[in-house]
């Protein structure tokens, strides 16, 4: 059985080492964006830890016993077995498609996983961690998980929106209660980190509240499949205790438990926290093995406004689009829509939007200008720290949308300086040289979001992607003729069914010099003056989106008179907006109060922070007085304004 190696390693010289897990996804179903998406986040993980020089190993897989999978299977008419390995499957097709860079694909049907799970059963057997009793509790067999009365709602799940079964049976139990002062003292003290600082306390309060011990078996004639307690053949362990047990045999599978052993940081999203943080160590301290650093708990996100599911025909498969869109798309998209941590709401409407926007017109556009300007070799040093620090410290905090933004602020100011300086004139080769230089850095920090565009910008360039090259001298750059990196995608977004044309070409990156030059939009106002709303397209508004919000925190920011930096809730998530109110409001008159905010706009980086929205307010003539729209003190948070 895994015990933690307490000898400290004589060799000095080994490289630091980086172990990231995801949650092992259930094989009830084929995978969805859910699934997809903290496993892209641990990849983003595993890939700048790699950056960074560090030794590292990134595991994911899959939790395939258990009552939900056992029912599943039979309504399919499959054993067991048949049906996950068609699952299975499913999982790893899509992880390839993705660029998921794992080192192992841990199932917990996987033979030697269940002979460890057994030893360590029959460990804590004999050390008295486990006895027999009687259990009565709620189930829900759709989370796999007990509940408490004050779970429910309206008598169901929640999540699941099913009656959980009282179940009262014969069991084997874990002695969970007697971990609640240590797990307390671990958890309080940051030994066994938790973040965000939000879930940590929930954990607290929860433990505080009384840790009870759990049942870890079930009656073989009601759930066969699972694994067997060695030292009582009439009962199968409970799915968790089991599928727990994956983050040490997938090191051990591999044999590399020593090396890896604790894990650096585990990703999970707060369906899952509470067994995690309870639970989980709680085996690992009553087998004396160490516990995990860091458990970092992401939000769930929504499609379209509501949950994910069969029933709603709204489940968004990765697979689907990754086909239509590009790995690089679907993964963009993910990490950089939704803030980690907090909840959100995806839409292949706007996956399609920062793809044409974001992707195309100015990471793709960038990349072709700049291939049209070289014609010859460029070796020069220019220096970018600083967007590599603001990126590295931003990706360490966990916060991968704003490194994306960060990211994308500079290649804004690629494009502008191409711009301003009219490159495609002047041809200097200092400001050619610059340029090159701040897409290599871009190209290296994008490595671990987009990793199929930026190999292919660093062959483009003849770049290395290393960190430790961006502070050295660039050298020998050679053009070879850039292919279109991202094709604009041809959609009406105003239409609730999203028909895409991927085939169009893209107009604007040809990489031919003379489409360097900007292209003069001219605008002609469609309504001057009185406007005749018979001329107002409907469709105009309807793409914006009004709701209310709450000012919850209100800061000043460095060097800035008119602006305010502001935290809303917007009802589901909370936004940061920066607003230039500060001449007419104080920061205590704004706390707490109800603003109108514009929530679908793209976000600005101003000042450095990403605004991601924008409140409305009327304005006198002069602009003089400014007041904030107010909606009425009894509407929720998060209401639309229509
Ligand atoms: N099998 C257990 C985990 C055992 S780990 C020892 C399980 N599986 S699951 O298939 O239900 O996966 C849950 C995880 O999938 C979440 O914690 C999260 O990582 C991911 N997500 C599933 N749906 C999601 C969203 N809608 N939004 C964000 N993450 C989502 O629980």
């Amino acid at each position: 059985m895994a015990k933690t190696n307490k000898t400290k390693s004589k060799n000095t010289k080994t490289k630091k080492k980086f172990y990231v897990t995801t949650p092992i996804y259930y094989t009830n179903a084929d995978i969805h964006l859910g699934g997809a998406y903290t496993t892209i986040a641990a990849d983003v993980l595993a890939r700048w830890n790699r950056l960074q020089g560090k030794e590292v190993f990134f595991l994911t897989g899959t939790d395939e016993h258990g009552q939900k999978i056992q029912e599943t299977a039979e309504k399919e008419g499959l054993k067991p077995k048949e049906f996950v390995d068609k699952i299975v499957k499913n999982f790893k097709e899509a992880f390839e498609m993705l660029n998921i860079s794992n080192n192992h694909f841990i199932r917990t049907t996987d033979k030697e996983h269940e002979e460890e799970v057994k030893e360590v059963l029959q460990y804590l057997y004999d050390k008295k961690f486990i006895y027999k009793g009687v259990y009565e509790s709620y189930y829900c067999v759709g989370c796999e998980q007990y509940l408490t009365k004050s779970d429910l709602v309206d008598g169901k799940c929640p999540l699941h929106n099913r009656e959980p079964e009282l179940r009262k049976e014969e069991a084997y139990l874990f002695k969970l209660s007697s971990f609640q002062k240590q797990l307390y003292d671990l958890i309080k003290s940051g030994e066994y980190e938790i973040l965000p600082e939000i879930r940590r306390k929930e954990i607290l309060t929860f433990i505080e509240s009384g840790l009870q011990d759990i049942s870890i078996s079930r009656l073989k004639e009601k759930v066969s499949w699972g694994v067997e307690l060695p030292f009582d053949k009439k009962h199968t362990c409970f799915v968790w205790v089991d599928a727990f047990w994956n983050y040490i045999t997938g090191l051990q599978e591999k044999k590399v438990f020593d090396k890896f052993w604790p894990a650096d940081v585990q990703l999970m999203a707060k369906d899952i926290i509470r067994v995690h943080a309870t639970i989980w160590p709680a085996l690992l301290l009553a087998t004396k093995n160490k516990l995990p650093k860091t458990l970092f708990v992401h939000g769930y996100f929504t499609v379209n406004g509501k949950k994910m599911s069969k029933s709603l025909g709204n489940v968004l498969s990765p697979i689907d689009l990754v086909k239509k869109y590009g790995a690089d798309s679907v993964r963009y998209f993910l990490m950089r829509n939704i803030s980690f941590g907090q909840d959100g709401d995806v839409s292949e409407k706007t996956l399609i939007v920062r793809h044409n926007n974001e992707l195309a017109n100015k990471l793709g556009n960038l990349v072709s200008r700049a291939t049209g300007l070289i014609d010859d070799k460029v070796n020069i040093h220019v220096d970018t720290s600083n967007l590599v620090s603001d990126v590295t410290q931003l990706i360490e905090r966990f916060e991968f949308d704003k490194a994306l933004a960060t990211i994308f602020a500079f290649i804004d100011m690629l494009n502008q300086f191409v711009q301003e300086k009219k490159i495609w004139e002047t041809r200097n080769k200092e400001d050619i040289y610059e340029l090159v230089t701040g897409i290599r850095t871009i190209t290296v920090l994008l490595w671990p979001f987009l990793p199929e565009t930026s190999e292919k910008i660093a062959k483009i360039f003849n770049f290395k992607i290393s960190l430790e090259e961006l502070g050295k001298q660039l050298k020998d750059v050679k053009i070879k003729k850039s292919a279109i990196l991202f094709k604009k995608i041809d959609v009406d977004v105003s239409d609730d069914l999203v028909k895409t044309d991927v085939s169009t070409k893209n107009k604007d990156s040809k990489d031919n010099i003379n489409n360097l030059a900007p292209k003069e939009k001219i605008i002609k106002p469609k309504i001057p003056g009185i406007i005749n709303m018979a001329n107002v397209q409907f469709s105009d508004w309807q793409k914006l989106e009004l709701k209310v919000g709450k000012i919850l925190d209100v800061e000043d920011i460095e060097g800035a008179d008119k602006l305010y930096k502001m935290t809303i809730d917007i009802g589901k998530e909370k936004r940061a907006v920066c607003a230039g109110i500060k001449k007419f409001y104080k920061k205590e008159q704004l706390k707490g109060k109800l603003c109108v905010l514009f929530v679908n706009l793209e976000p600005r980086v101003m000042r450095g922070i990403e605004s991601q929205g924008m409140i409305l307010a009327a304005v006198n003539e002069d602009e003089s007085k400014v007041f904030l729209i107010q909606p009425d003190k009894d509407i929720e948070v998060g209401s639309r304004v229509s």
